[in-house]
């Protein structure tokens, strides 16, 4: 079953969207970006401590606008691929969330 996120003319470059996912019969803190004019979803895990990501609302993105990074020690990843380049957890990656957009509505898989 898929869910919907949101509306794919919501999302602003560099913009994020907190939602959920169903994972082992818990919820699972998952995000989305837009980044470049394509969207990407992770769970919102880090690999280092599987702390949340972001830590004001639906805010992913290092200052400069090129990395996704961690609140706690600064993690930095890539938007594209989730790997992490830079940080206490480097090589790693994040888990991606599968996503789909269908008629300018952006889904994930529940
Ligand atoms: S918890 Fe994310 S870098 Fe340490």
């Amino acid at each position: 079953m898929r869910q919907k996120i949101c509306d794919l003319s919501e999302l602003a470059e560099l913009s994020g969207k907190e939602f959920s996912v169903e994972k082992n019969e818990q919820n699972q803190d998952a995000f989305l970006i837009y980044f470049k004019q394509h969207c990407y979803a992770y769970e919102n895990s880090c690999p280092h401590t599987g702390v949340n990501l972001n830590w004001q609302a639906e805010q992913f993105f290092s200052f400069d606008g090129l990395f996704l990074q961690c609140s706690l020690h600064g993690a930095l990843f890539e938007p594209e691929s989730g790997v992490c380049v830079r940080g206490p957890c480097v090589g790693s990656k994040l888990k991606a969330v599968n996503i789909e957009i269908d008629d300018g509505i952006v889904f994930c898989d529940k």
